[in-house]
């Protein structure tokens, strides 16, 4: 039985997943409806001070779909629009009720605000929370206010910002950064170097869904208007990962990952990255609490097949293997592809993108067909002076097991792919 525990600063989750602050978490009666479901962790929606009022504007959430699945949301929503009194009971309330839940504040202020940075924490200590967030990420809205993202955009902010929580704050420190900046190394630095206990990344990308062509108009309008937003989702995984690993490269503090999780699978990527916990928004927003079953089962049965008793054995240090262009250079081997000839189709997928792309290393040609006598079925073929080894055909293969590269420096006879029955190669 695979035990998917996880100590995230010094705290034992029962599992790896946690809820983001974000709509999920809007309540206390929402945070306990998802504890209810199994979720070990989650983040109350982002609290400001009292002094900051917060007016959403309506419409404020958009997604962009493809085959009919959500790969990414806008949204331009602002924090809470609660008070921080209600808050403070429900958090207490949760605390009670949920004493092996991991329960997480998230406080956002004005950078140039250490009073109100420290009051919300002082506020938050009252309610014997597990850790406290800083949201340092909001990219709408709230930087207008010197709130939100602007505060990681400056290694100074992200500075003070961190040694008042830190000088306030009884519990552990987490600091939420945004992706958008150019150097995010420089902005976890300055937050480890200021105390704080562990980074949180991503916060939502700065971006614009879509538009609407026929009215001309954007996706997300408010009367024809829209803003920069925030987008998440499925889509956001691949600058996830890559903040992981630049966080963790430039600090080896814990990582709570977030960004793009929609399967367990995804969520087993962010741990071998590096993070130790795993933060999940969007795909709750779109599907529900309880797509937790489906993490838990598909997280026990991976580890399973894996031999993998223990959930704590899958966060790795894959960070480390992130590398600079030269050492990939000096890594790199003589690949070619080669074509699994028993399950090729003969689509012609890879064909058109070798051609078009410039390449021109694949063409099809006839094979007996075993099945029909004397039929011939289509197969790609390789032109082995002109493959580099790109791997544009194997990413675009719909066929599992088609197409792969192989070191074409070996000494031959290589040993080919099981079931290949193709050319000789030199
Ligand atoms: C509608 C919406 C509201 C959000 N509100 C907050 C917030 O109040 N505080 C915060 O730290 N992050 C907020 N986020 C960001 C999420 O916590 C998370 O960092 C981001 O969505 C990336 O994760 P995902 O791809 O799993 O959604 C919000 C995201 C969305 C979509």
């Amino acid at each position: 039985m695979a035990d998917l525990r996880l100590s995230f600063l010094d705290f034992e989750m029962e599992n790896p997943w946690c809820l983001a602050s974000a709509p999920p978490t809007a309540t206390g009666e929402l945070m306990a409806s998802a504890f209810d479901k199994g979720w070990a962790a989650a983040i109350m929606k982002t609290v400001g001070p009292v002094e900051e009022p917060i007016i959403n504007v309506a419409p404020r959430i958009h997604t962009m779909k493809k085959w009919n699945r959500e790969i990414a949301m806008q949204n331009i929503e602002l924090i809470t629009d609660r008070r921080l009194s209600v808050w403070l009971d429900e958090l207490k309330i949760l605390r009670k009720r949920y004493p092996k839940k991991m329960i997480i504040g998230s406080i956002m202020a004005p950078g140039h605000d250490m009073d109100a940075w420290a009051k919300l924490v002082e506020e938050m200590n009252k309610t014997k929370v597990n850790a406290i967030e800083l949201n340092l990420g909001c990219p709408h809205g709230m930087p207008e206010r010197d709130m939100g993202a602007v505060c990681s955009q400056d290694p100074l902010i992200i500075s003070k910002i961190v040694k008042t929580a830190k000088s306030v704050s009884k519990v552990p420190i987490m600091t939420k950064l945004t992706p958008n900046v150019t150097n995010i190394k420089m902005m976890a630095t300055a937050a480890k170097n200021a105390g704080s206990d562990a980074i949180t990344v991503i916060n939502t990308v700065n971006g614009i869904i879509g538009i609407d062509i026929y009215k001309k108009e954007p996706h997300l309008s408010v009367n024809g208007y829209t803003a920069i937003g925030g987008v998440s989702g499925n889509g956001m995984k691949p600058i996830g990962l890559k903040c992981v690993a630049e966080c963790k490269q430039a600090t080896d503090l814990p990582i709570s990952g977030c960004g793009g999780i929609s399967s367990w699978s995804e969520g087993v990527e962010y741990l071998l990255m590096g993070a130790g916990q795993l933060q999940v928004c969007t795909e709750v927003m779109i599907r529900g609490f309880k797509i937790i079953d489906g993490m838990n089962k598909g997280l026990e049965k991976y580890m399973a097949e894996m031999g993998i008793t223990k959930a704590s054995d899958l966060v790795g240090d894959l960070y480390k293997r992130v590398t600079s262009f030269e050492t990939l250079l000096k890594k790199s081997s003589s690949e070619k592809v080669q074509v699994n000839e028993e399950t090729c189709t003969g689509c012609n997928i890879c064909v058109v993108a070798c051609d078009d792309s410039g390449y021109d290393a694949l063409k099809l040609k006839s094979l007996p067909d075993s099945n029909r006598t004397g039929g011939t079925r289509k197969v790609a073929e390789v032109i082995y002076d002109s493959c580099t080894g790109c791997n544009l055909c194997v990413a675009v293969c719909p066929v599992p097991n088609c197409m792969s590269l192989y070191d074409s420096k070996l000494p031959f006879p290589y040993e080919l792919a099981d079931n290949y029955t193709g050319n000789t190669l030199v």
